[in-house]
C-alpha cells in the first residue's frame, strides 16, 4: 500500500492491495482523473488525454499539449465538460452533474475548485459524528475557489488487505459570508467509457435487495432514497460491471455509501462517451446553511474494484467491511444463536410462555433467548406503548427479572427488543411531550403502523431516549439488543430548526441516529446489538458500524430468502445478515419448506430460530441440536470466509453459495433446488474457490478428491423428489 506524489507531473498514485488509482492536478489546478483499476506501473498517463474532444463547449482551461502536459495555444481550449474529474462543480462550462452546488451570498452558484495543496496523513481521520472505515495512510487534497474562498478537501485511503478505496469530501466556507450548500455529494468517479451495466438493489418490505441491471447510456441513471432512512426501496449501493464481464470474470466496481439517511447514487453518461459516477446525501429536499468558517463533512463512500467479476467485487467489499468498518468488537466474533419469540407469539405472551420457549431449546446449542416487541408500556398490539420503555408488569409479573433469571439459569443469554426512535400517540411519553414526535404544527401527521417518528434531530429528545433505554439496560442483565425501526419520516420538519434550516432535517436525522448509537451502543460494549427495520429496510454500512448484523427481511421463507440473501450478498458479507429458521407454513408466503432446507438457508448468515419451540417434539429438539452443531463447525466461513455465488436463483431453478476459508483449507457448498420436475435433467455443479493442488475430504461422499477435480468435474447433488430441497457439501483439506 502506498500513496505517491510525482512532483514533476503533479500525479498522485494511490496503490492498494491489487489496485491503482491515479489522478493529477493540471496546469490550471483542476484535478484530472487518470485511472482506476488493477495495479499498474507508475507510468505517466498523460497520453490517455489525447481523446479529450474539443468542441463548442465553453472553456476556461487554456489549451494544452496533452502529450507533455504543457500549454500549447495551438491546441485550442479544452472545456471542463470533457475532462475526467475527481470533483465536478456547477458553471465554468461544465454541464455534467455537479458534485457540489454552493449558493454564494450574492446569489450566484459558481465555484471553481482548484488544487491548492495536499497532505499525506499517517492515519485516516474519523468523520465527526458519522461512521467511517478505519485506515492508515490517507491523501487529503485541498481545493479552493480563489474568488469566494469556498473550498473542498478530498480524502482518499487505500488498504493493504482489500481492493477498495475510501473517499469523501469536506466542504469549507472560507469566505466572509454565509453560503448555502444545495448539493454536497461525497465523490465523483470518472470512467473512460459507458460500456458498463449498473447493478442496483431495489426492493420493498419482505422483498429486499433484488439485483436490477441497467446498461449505462447517455444521460443519468440513478437510485435514491427520500425516506430519511437508507430504505428497502433502493440500497445505497451500485455495482458497475464492464461489458463482457459476469459473476466470475471481467472488471467490476462497487460503490457502497456509508450512510443511513436519504441518499442518491448516479451514473451519468456524457456526450463524449465517458461516464461519471457520483453521489452521497440526497440533494432532494436538502440545503445546508454554512456560516463563514464552517465545514460540512459528507459521508464516506467505499469503492471496490475487481477483475474477477461481480464475485470478486463482492469479496473485496466483504473484506473491507469486515476488516475496517463493522463493529470491531463483534465483526469476526462467533455470534449468538438466538431463539426469538416474535413469530412464535407475536404480542401474545406471558412469563410462562416465554420461559417455555427458552426451556424447550436449552441444551440444543441455541444460546440466547430474545424477547421481541410487546414487553413494555401498554403494548398488547401495535397501537400503543412505543416510547414508554418501562416493563409491562401486567404481562410480565415480576418484571423482566423473572424471565431473565430463568434464561440465565438455563445457561443462555438474554436479548431484548427496542424501537428507540419511535413513539405511539397512545403512550405516556406522547401525552407528556407530543412535540417529541416529528410533525408540522397545525397539520395531521401520517401514521405508519400507528406510530410516529421521534424527532431525533433534537438534543432533548435524544437525551430522553438515551436515558430511557440505558435505564432498562442498567436495571437488567441484558446481553443482546435488537434495535428496530418500523416507519420512515413523512413530515421532514423539526421544531428545533429555523425556517431556513428545515431542509437540513434528513441529514440531521442521520446525525441524531448516530449520536443515539454512540450513547447507547458504544456506551454498552458488552451488549451485542442487531439492527432491524421492519425487516431489512435500513441495511447499510453505517448501521453495520454499530450493529454487526442486521435482520435481513421479515420474509423468512427459505425459498424467498435465497433471492434476498443472494442480492444482499452483492454488497454485504454473510455475517451481516441475520437469518432465522421460522414457522411453517411460512407467515409471509404460506409455503412449507422442510426444517432441513430452512436451516441450510438460514445457516448462510448469522443464524437463529424464530418459532414457538414450546411445542417442539424430542425429534425437533434433536434436529435443532444437530443443526446448531453443524453450523458451529463452519461458522468461521460465515464470519471470515470468501463467498462464491455459484448459482443465481433470480435466473434459474437453483441457488448455490460456496464458502471457502482464506487459506483454502476448508469450505462448504450449499445447493438449493426450487422446483422438482419428474424425469428432470441431469444436474452438475462445480465447486469454486478451492486450491487446485490440494486434496479435500468430502464427508457427504465419504471420499477424498482433488481441488482440481471438484472445480472441473464438479458434484452431482441428489436432491431426491419434492420441491425446495437442499444438498450441502463440506470440504476438508487432507
Ligand atoms: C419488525 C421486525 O422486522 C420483526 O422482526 C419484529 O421485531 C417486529 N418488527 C416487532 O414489531
Amino acid at each position: 500500500m502506498a500513496i505517491i506524489f510525482d512532483k514533476s507531473t503533479k500525479t498522485f498514485y494511490l496503490e492498494g492491495k491489487n489496485i491503482t488509482y491515479a489522478f493529477f492536478a493540471n496546469r490550471r489546478g483542476y484535478l484530472e482523473h487518470l485511472y482506476f483499476g488493477e495495479k499498474i506501473s507508475r507510468d505517466h498517463l498523460f497520453y490517455t488525454r489525447t481523446s479529450i474532444r474539443r468542441n463548442a463547449f465553453p472553456a476556461m482551461v487554456p489549451g494544452e499539449d496533452v502529450t507533455k502536459g504543457n500549454v500549447d495555444p495551438s491546441v485550442g481550449p479544452t472545456s471542463y465538460n470533457h475532462i475526467p474529474a475527481e470533483i465536478t462543480f456547477f458553471g465554468n462550462g461544465d454541464y455534467r452533474e455537479p458534485t457540489v452546488q454552493v449558493e454564494n451570498a450574492g446569489g450566484d452558484r459558481l465555484c471553481e475548485l482548484l488544487y491548492y495543496s495536499h497532505e499525506i496523513l499517517d492515519t485516516k481521520p474519523k468523520i465527526n459524528g458519522m461512521p467511517s472505515m478505519d485506515g492508515g495512510e490517507t491523501l487529503v487534497v485541498h481545493l479552493y475557489d480563489s474568488i469566494s474562498g469556498f473550498g473542498a478537501d478530498l480524502y482518499y485511503t487505500v488498504y493493504d488487505d482489500c481492493d477498495v478505496i475510501a473517499r469523501r469530501a469536506v466542504y469549507k466556507n472560507g469566505g466572509a459570508e454565509c453560503v448555502r450548500l444545495n448539493r454536497a455529494y461525497s465523490f465523483a468517479l470518472s470512467l473512460p467509457t459507458q460500456s458498463y451495466t449498473a447493478i442496483t438493489l431495489e426492493g420493498a418490505w419482505a422483498d429486499e435487495r433484488t439485483p436490477e441491471y441497467t446498461p449505462l447510456r447517455h444521460g443519468i441513471i440513478s437510485v435514491d432514497s427520500k425516506y430519511a432512512s437508507s430504505s428497502s426501496i433502493n440500497n445505497p449501493f451500485m455495482a458497475l460491471l464492464a461489458k463482457g464481464g459476469g459473476e466470475n470474470f471481467g472488471e467490476a466496481i462497487g460503490i457502497n455509501l456509508v450512510y443511513s439517511s436519504s441518499f442518491v447514487l448516479k451514473a451519468e453518461g456524457h456526450s463524449d462517451g465517458t461516464t461519471t459516477i457520483l453521489g452521497g446525501i440526497n440533494d432532494f429536499d436538502f440545503s445546508w446553511k454554512l456560516d463563514a468558517g464552517e465545514e460540512f463533512e459528507t459521508p464516506e463512500v467505499i469503492i471496490s474494484y475487481s477483475n474477477e467479476g461481480l464475485g470478486g467485487m463482492s469479496r473485496a467489499n466483504h473484506d473491507a467491511l469486515r476488516n475496517h468498518l463493522i463493529n470491531k468488537r463483534y465483526a469476526k466474533k462467533s455470534r449468538p444463536i438466538v431463539i426469538n419469540n416474535w413469530e412464535g407469539t407475536y404480542f401474545n405472551f406471558n412469563n410462562e410462555k416465554l420461559m417455555d420457549i427458552a426451556s424447550a431449546v436449552a441444551g440444543t446449542g441455541i444460546d440466547t433467548f430474545v424477547l421481541d416487541d410487546g414487553w413494555f408500556g401498554k403494548r398488547d398490539d401495535d397501537l400503543s406503548g412505543l416510547g414508554d420503555w418501562v416493563v409491562n408488569t401486567k404481562k410480565l409479573d415480576g418484571g423482566l427479572k423473572t424471565v431473565i433469571d430463568h434464561v440465565h439459569s438455563l445457561g443462555m443469554k438474554f436479548g431484548l427488543w427496542f424501537e428507540p426512535e419511535m413513539i405511539n400517540e397512545d403512550s405516556d411519553i406522547f401525552r407528556a411531550h407530543p412535540d417529541y414526535a416529528v410533525g408540522v404544527p397545525g397539520r395531521e401527521r401520517c401514521y405508519t403502523r400507528h406510530q410516529f417518528l421521534m424527532d431525533v434531530t433534537r438534543a432533548d429528545v435524544r437525551d430522553y431516549i438515551v436515558e430511557a433505554v440505558n435505564k432498562v439496560i442498567r436495571d437488567n442483565e441484558i446481553d443482546y439488543i435488537k434495535w428496530d425501526f418500523n416507519r420512515n419520516a413523512t413530515e421532514f420538519f423539526s421544531l428545533s430548526l429555523d425556517a431556513d434550516r428545515q431542509k437540513e432535517f434528513s441529514h440531521r436525522y442521520a446525525l441524531g441516529l448516530y449520536d443515539l448509537c454512540e450513547r447507547i451502543v458504544e456506551a454498552n460494549p458488552g451488549i451485542m446489538f442487531e439492527g432491524c427495520s421492519g425487516g431489512g429496510a435500513r441495511f447499510d454500512p453505517a448501521i453495520l458500524y454499530y450493529f454487526p448484523q442486521i435482520w435481513t427481511s421479515d420474509n423468512t421463507d427459505a425459498e424467498n430468502r435465497t433471492l434476498i440473501q443472494y442480492g444482499t450478498s452483492l454488497a454485504y458479507p454473510l455475517s451481516a445478515m441475520s437469518c432465522h429458521v421460522s414457522e411453517v407454513p411460512n407467515h409471509q408466503t404460506s409455503r412449507i419448506a422442510s426444517m432441513k432446507t430452512r436451516a441450510d438457508i438460514a445457516h448462510l448468515g448469522a443464524t437463529g430460530y424464530e418459532l414457538d419451540t414450546s411445542v417442539f417434539t424430542d425429534e425437533d429438539k434433536a434436529a435443532v441440536k444437530a443443526q446448531v452443531k453443524e453450523y458451529k463447525a463452519m461458522e468461521d466461513l460465515v464470519l471470515e470466509g470468501d463467498l462464491y455465488r455459484v448459482e443465481n436463483p433470480h435466473t434459474g431453478n437453483h441457488f448455490a453459495f460456496m464458502l471457502v476459508s482464506k487459506d483454502k483449507s476448508h469450505g462448504m457448498l450449499t445447493v438449493y433446488r426450487r422446483i422438482f420436475k419428474a424425469n428432470e435433467a441431469v444436474y452438475r455443479i462445480k465447486a469454486m474457490g478451492l486450491d487446485k493442488k490440494k486434496k479435500y475430504y468430502v464427508p457427504e461422499l465419504g471420499i477424498i478428491l482433488g481441488g482440481d477435480t471438484l472445480m472441473s468435474v464438479g458434484l452431482a447433488p441428489d436432491f431426491g423428489p419434492g420441491d425446495f430441497s437442499t444438498v450441502v457439501y463440506h470440504f476438508e483439506e487432507k
